[in-house]
């Protein structure tokens, strides 16, 4: 379907379901191209609706019969559902039909991938198994059948039967169709259980393929763990008797909080030393978290429609955030954060794809799920939490909790549970939610009799179909700090709510050195003149660890651009700045790690781009490599001995501790390799019982244009392990040289383990296109042609996947007009395409106007 004819769907529009459903039986027949499905659902008028019209919906179905009461009908077929003529009172209505779930390659309804049956009903699968009113407002307990010689039949809520061919499953909660879910297989398990505050015995299970028993354990206890957490920090109890993960190989998404049965990408689940890196390890972690909260904020109480769906995905990233932090390390969490937040999000916040973190409007909710309405969700939530104080939020939950559980909310809901519990007006506060755009705060400050002054000046720029903005409640913490480095005024929360606002500093004995945004506060773009002595002065005596890790990032972009812009050679203040702290002693390794690292070529583009300059993507590489090989000189008679200082040798365990050793230890052998000719990383690589560190050996020789043969013998040794060999994948892409990019990764295509159909490895490849800038945007135009034809080939075969990866060129105006050309023509060639998915179309179209 052509963009043009897709109908554009708004939040405006909505009216309530004009039939409830009481309760829902389902019956499966198994079978790889002609599973039958019968359905039985109970339908009775929604006192709150007129209209009495019923339509279900319904995608790429056979229907074989229905009936209402019992007697056959014979409805119109839709092109997206049906419709009937119905009693005007409660009825029940019939239906079988009949799907091909082998065929499915989309990976959303019911689809077979290497030999197991799955669902991915979120958000709008569930029309493609049966006809039904797929929306989440529409909430029903269901029972579930399910007849197949699988040994291993699952589905939601507590199992109530099951013998030779069959299983039967019932869900007492009721739930919108996007949370069913149904998986059946060859699968081994890990069980495990646990015991509720309240006494409930919970059976637990990780479901993997035979061959991955040993990758279970590490999920199982961070399932555990978020269990506790649930309990502890937010009063939530599990609520079934059985929860069970299921690891599927070909998903588009990390993971699904199905309602007791959590689906899983393998890469967000499975997990061993040898396999996973501690990367994976934290994801993994909170992943399982994720899903598992979901269970009270997304299933227990879930979203009316659509556009709020950042009323269950912000608030969950929010408490996996808060979880993570509370496993590992506080700081180190939020620096990872924001740093993936001015990577992702502000970044479509800047783009053709800007929309609100509540969008108003969408033709195809798959391409939502976003850095806005995840992460910068989680943001707002952050925001009102600092807004209102720990003990208010933890009051507004519970009434949340109290007075939502079981229903279909909007944040309408979600903010009046704060405005009751405080009293406090949010209607300003909404905008966060409605407009999109990154706010910039301009700050200026001022001397004067012991007063001092900060001035606040916030502007948001226009965004697609948006202009002239409203001013937001921008909470921006600051703390000052004395000439010496003692902090004079500790951290206070400044509320800016008019467009320009000063505060001020009363009685203090000298000029202070402000931190202002601590704890980046607020999702904002803080535009302050300041110098690198001020901000060598901060990264020395911050007390906030965020804003001393900031003072390094922005000395070290500052750096960078005089490099790439003016030529000028690395700037001393920053390498010694830098330099102090690796080498201090009482700062934590993981920090220090942090610390070393450059702002990434996206980012430097972005800074270009926001000072109304073109990137050049070449130079901006050549900048990086130039400023590392900085760091290897002035850092080179302490790599060596702060790499064997740090380097673990102790049984690998996956926790932040030794973690945050391996990323130093990491990051200083990348620089070493450039002085030692790749001797310490080939021996990282040889003596590597985990993949942390042989990766990181990997990288850090090929990195530097070696390693070959490492490639060669990393290749031999986990050819049978997919998870493995993604990453094989990966790191070939990403390290690449500018020139060579393209060509690696089209090399990589034809090979016989390259398979489209599985999104891990197609990301693999693509992504790590996207992400090698200098690689992808290289003048040739052979990174953006041979993206084009990928997207092309997988449109047909998986169109979620397709839009997703369309966003590598949301970035395309910052660039000089060749390349902006070479990016249209590539762009309007998949617009152009017959019979393109209405996902990409969309993405397309957006990216275009
Ligand atoms: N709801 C899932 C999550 O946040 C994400 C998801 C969306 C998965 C759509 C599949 C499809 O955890
Ligand atoms: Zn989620």
């Amino acid at each position: 379907m052509a963009d043009a004819e897709t109908p554009t769907i708004y939040l405006r529009d909505y009216t309530p379901p004009a039939w409830l459903v009481e309760e829902v039986q389902l019956t499966f027949r198994l079978a790889p191209e002609t599973t039958r499905v019968l359905s039985r659902i109970r339908f009775t008028p929604n006192p709150e609706a007129t209209d009495r019209t019923f339509v279900l919906d319904g995608e790429g179905l056979t229907l074989i019969s229905a009936r209402i009461d019992g007697t056959e009908v014979d409805p119109t077929l839709t092109e997206a559902g049906l419709t009937c003529d119905v009693p005007d009172t409660a009825f029940v209505w019939e239906a079988e039909v009949e799907i091909a779930p082998a065929s499915n390659t989309a990976l959303e309804g019911l689809y077979m991938s290497n030999g197991m049956y799955s669902t991915q009903c979120e958000a709008q699968g569930f029309r493609k198994i049966t006809y039904y009113p797929d929306r989440p407002d529409v909430m029903a307990p269901f029972s579930v059948r399910i007849e197949s010689d699988l040994p291993v039949l699952l589905s939601n809520g507590n199992r109530v039967a099951s013998g030779e061919g069959f299983a039967e499953w019932h869900d007492p909660w009721p739930k919108p169709a996007y949370l069913f879910a149904l998986v059946a297989g060859e699968l081994v398990n890990l069980p495990g259980s646990f015991t509720t505050r309240s006494g409930r015995e919970v059976e637990l299970n990780v479901w993997v393929r035979p061959g991955d028993e040993d990758k279970c354990d590490f999920a199982m206890e961070a399932l555990k763990k978020s269990m506790t957490w649930d309990e502890k920090v937010y009063g939530r109890e599990y609520d079934l008797d059985i929860f069970n993960i299921v690891a599927v190989d070909d998903f588009n998404m990390g993971a699904m909080e199905n309602k007791g049965l959590n689906i899983f990408n393998s890469s967000a689940v499975l997990a061993n030393a040898r396999t996973a890196t501690d990367a994976n390890f934290e994801r993994i972690e909170a992943i399982i978290a994720h899903e598992y909260f979901h269970n009270w904020t997304g299933n227990r109480i879930t979203c009316r429609d659509w556009f709020q769906l950042c009323l269950k995905e912000g608030l969950t990233v929010f408490r996996d955030a808060q979880f993570t932090a509370d496993m590992r390390s506080e700081p180190v969490k939020r620096i990872s954060d924001v740093l993936d937040l001015r990577g992702r999000q502000f970044r479509e916040d800047g783009g053709p794809l800007a929309h609100p973190v509540r969008p108003e409007s969408f033709k195809e909710i798959n391409n939502f799920y976003t850095a806005t309405v995840y992460e910068k969700g989680a943001e707002v939530i952050g925001m009102l939490k600092r807004l209102v104080g720990d003990e208010a939020y933890a009051k507004a939950l519970d009434l949340y909790f109290d007075r939502h559980d079981g229903q279909a909310c909007t944040i309408e809901d979600w903010l009046r549970v704060f405005e009751d519990t405080t009293g406090r007006d949010l209607t300003q506060f909404k905008r966060w939610y409605s407009q999109a755009g990154t706010p910039r705060v301009v700050m200026t400050d001022d001397w004067a009799d012991g007063t001092y002054t900060v001035t606040l000046k916030q502007s948001l720029p226009d965004t697609p179909g948006q202009t002239g903005k409203q001013p937001q409640v921008i909470p921006f913490a600051i703390g000052l700090l004395d000439p010496s480095g003692q902090e004079v005024v500790p951290t206070t929360l400044l509320e800016l709510t008019e467009t320009e606002q000063s505060f001020t500093f009363a009685g203090l004995a000298d000029r202070p050195i402000p931190s202002p945004l601590r704890g980046f506060s607020a999702p904002v773009v803080l535009d302050r003149q300041t110098d690198a002595e001020e901000r060598a002065f901060l990264l020395a005596h911050d007390t906030d660890p965020f804003n001393k890790w900031e003072a390094g990032r922005q000395l070290a972009k500052t750096a960078l651009i005089d490099m790439i812009d003016g030529g000028q050679a690395p700037d001393d203040r920053y390498l010694d700045a830098v330099r102090r702290v690796v080498t201090d002693e009482s700062l934590d390794p993981a920090f220090r790690s942090l610390c070393l690292g450059l702002p990434s070529e996206d980012d430097l583009a972005q800074s270009f781009a926001d000072s109304g300059r073109t990137p050049d993507p070449q130079a901006i590489w050549d900048g990086r490599e130039a400023m590392r090989g900085a760091l290897a000189e002035v850092l080179s008679g302490d790599l060596g001995p702060l790499y064997r200082a740090h380097l673990v040798t102790e049984p690998y365990a996956p926790s932040a501790e030794q973690a945050g050793k391996r990323s130093l230890t990491n990051i200083l052998l990348s620089l070493l390799t450039r002085r030692d000719g790749g001797a310490a990383a080939q021996g990282q690589f040889a003596d590597a019982d985990n993949l942390t560190q042989q990766i990181g050996a990997l990288s850090a020789l090929l990195t530097n244009g070696l390693g070959s043969l490492e490639l060669a013998s990393f290749a031999e040794q986990w050819s049978h392990e997919r998870l493995v060999m993604d990453k094989w994948f990966m790191i070939q892409v990403a390290h690449a040289r500018p020139a060579d990019a393209a060509r690696v990764a089209d090399a990589l295509t034809q090979r016989p383990d390259f398979a489209m159909t599985n999104p891990n490895r197609f990301r693999s490849v693509f992504g790590a296109l996207a992400m090698n800038q200098a690689g992808f945007h290289h003048a040739s135009g052979d990174g953006y042609r041979l993206m084009a034809d990928w997207l092309i080939r997988l449109d047909p075969v998986n169109p979620q996947t397709t839009a997703r990866m369309c966003s590598a060129f949301q970035t395309w105006r910052r660039y000089d007009a060749d390349r902006q050309g070479m990016i249209r023509e590539q762009l309007e060639r998949i617009a152009a395409l017959p019979g393109l998915s209405r996902d990409t179309a969309e993405m397309v179209g957006r990216i275009l106007e």
